[in-house]
């Protein structure tokens, strides 16, 4: 096998043995992609400063986030489908970062439920919320997360309804997926995938199917957001949720410093910039450069971390300088997972912790919590002056 050397070359194996249609769920962003593309590209705008004869011996990375101890700062992502991408695949991705001593976030789109993952896992995860109308499941979803002993709960709020990505209608994404002509044809290239999926009972919705009350097709994603996703959500009901759970609260996909502003106010511990990996609001900013204006209208109030376009450790680094305590990611370990299950996981946690580690201490830095924005050359206008 070829040597494994970057997240690319992960990719490119995930590529080949993934069934199409869910490669390209997690390879797409909505419309036309520019905010998908631009989360990554805005990174490389961002320069580091090398410094040299600098004592570099006796390095660490280790941090917390929301309080709790991590290895890097660096969250396993909720990403939905997991399960489908290689069998069994929360349960694999959640002991990858247990074992490497990052936190994993379940999504209530998983295939494994909550439930599942817990009795097969030795670590607490957190667990990804989105904000739907039946107020009987919000609270019954909290309940089991309690159950599960999940250390956190994250409420997702940039997903009222879902931004439309071609390739998912186009391919007629569900999970199971559908037998078509076309998708058999493609699945029947997918040997190691298939044998994975014929040996596991795992392969709906499990968080859902015989727990949602009137959702007369929970295979598709969009049928499911269609008939469940509260489109009136406000703040007022964000703070309904911060009543049903008594743990820590995340909350995930703010890109406006004044929705930044609200979260504060609804007592969230820590918040994520994003824009739901470009996912959404097509022409939205990306994560990185929405970051520091954020940064700056909540100062000391809340954690702040960030997702969509985290792909090397030195993003990690970056982000991590513009004041992030911690980075989600999401496609760069669905790479390793659909290549490898947990040993692709495992590879993807150590390529990242490789990269900030060394690039760490090119810039001077032996203790990841002393790294400051002093580290960074950014374009002048790269988060600001806009009209
Ligand atoms: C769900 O959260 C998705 O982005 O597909």
């Amino acid at each position: 096998m070829a040597v494994i050397t970057e997240i690319e070359d992960l990719k490119r194996i995930y590529q080949r043995r993934v069934p199409r249609m869910f490669y390209d769920y997690c390879e797409s962003g909505s419309w036309s992609e520019q905010t998908f593309r631009e989360n990554s590209s805005d990174f490389d705008q961002i320069y580091l400063r090398q410094r040299v004869a600098v004592d570099m011996a006796g390095r660490s990375t280790a941090t917390q986030m929301i309080g709790q101890d991590v290895a890097m700062p660096v969250a396993l992502a909720p990403v939905g489908l997991t399960g489908m991408q290689h069998a069994d695949g929360e349960i694999k991705a959640a002991r990858a970062a247990s074992d490497f001593g990052v936190p994993y976030c379940l999504s209530t789109m998983s295939i494994c439920s909550i439930e599942d993952v817990a009795e097969n896992t030795d670590n607490p995860f957190w667990m990804q919320v989105y904000t739907l109308k039946d107020d009987d499941f919000m609270q019954r979803l909290f309940d089991r997360a309690k159950d599960a002993k999940c250390s956190a709960a994250v409420i997702t709020v940039d997903l009222q309804l879902l931004g439309q990505r071609h390739k998912d209608l186009k391919n007629g994404l569900s999970a199971p997926p559908k037998l078509t002509p076309k998708s058999v044809a493609n699945m029947m290239t997918k040997a190691q995938w298939g044998l994975g999926m014929l040996g596991t009972k795992r392969r709906f919705f499990g968080n859902i199917v015989g727990h949602a009350k009137g959702v007369t097709d929970a295979s598709s994603l969009t049928t499911w957001t269609a008939e469940s996703f509260d489109q009136s959500l406000n703040w007022d009901r964000i703070r309904e949720f911060r009543k049903m759970w008594d743990g820590p609260l995340i909350i995930k996909g703010i890109i406006d410093p004044r929705d930044a502003l609200e979260a504060c106010n609804v007592g969230a511990d820590a918040i994520v910039v994003s824009n739901h990996g470009g996912r959404q609001l097509d022409g939205a900013l990306s994560s990185i450069r929405a970051l520091e204006p954020i940064m700056d209208a909540v100062g000391d109030r809340i954690e702040v971390h960030l997702d969509s376009g985290v792909r090397s450790g030195q993003d990690v680094l970056k982000a991590t300088a513009l004041g992030a305590k911690g980075c989600w990611i999401g496609r760069a370990y669905i790479y390793g997972l659909g290549a490898m299950g947990q040993a692709g996981v495992t590879k993807a946690l150590e390529l990242m912790h490789k990269e900030l580690d060394t690039s760490m201490a090119l810039c001077g830095h032996r203790d990841i919590n002393t790294v400051d924005r002093d580290i960074l050359m950014v374009p002048r206008g790269f988060a600001g002056d806009w009209v």
